[in-house]
């Protein structure tokens, strides 16, 4: 039998993180008040830190079509190709807001953006950081995209 085994850290609350990370999560916070999401009242903000040190930030949008829907992580990497397409992404932040239930834990990137970000990281060439917060509450930090996604598809078999 093979094992496949994950580490991530968890801090009790923002004020714990180093202050990049801080600011980091507090610049998905604010984006997250750009979000067009009235289906799902579901807010999603993210921000991503460049080898620059520019913060580029997004936000999900909705659509009546539902599948048309954008994801934060989406916006958020389409930002960054256009205006820094040659920048390596450090770290993205990732934080949520819903008007139904104060969300108290982060929550953690779709199937579909966990695919996005997974090429991303690989064209990067280093791994890009993942911290994820809820409303209030815990912060998790992954070192690595690839943590959320083992074993992704990748275009080594096309
Ligand atoms: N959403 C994101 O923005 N990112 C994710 O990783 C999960 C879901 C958005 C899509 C939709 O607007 C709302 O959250 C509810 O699914």
């Amino acid at each position: 039998m093979k094992r496949l085994e994950i580490q991530y850290q968890e801090f009790a609350k923002i004020q714990e993180l180093n202050q990049l990370d801080e600011l980091l999560i507090l610049a998905a916070k604010a984006a997250l008040e750009g979000s067009y999401s009235p289906y799902s009242n579901f807010q999603v903000g993210a921000a991503a830190r460049l080898s620059n040190g520019s913060i580029v930030t997004g936000f999900n949008i909705e659509n009546a079509s539902y599948p048309v829907c954008l994801c934060a992580e989406q916006t958020t990497i389409s930002a960054v190709k256009t205006q820094y397409p040659n920048e390596v992404i450090e770290s993205l932040a990732i934080t949520v807001k819903s008007a139904h239930s104060t969300v108290n834990q982060p929550a953690t990137p779709c199937g579909k953006c966990r695919q996005l970000l997974s090429e991303q990281e690989r064209l990067n060439g280093s791994p890009i950081r993942l911290i994820l917060n809820g409303e209030i509450g815990p912060v998790w930090v992954f070192k690595s995209v690839n943590d959320l996604l083992p074993f992704s598809f990748t275009g080594e078999w096309l």
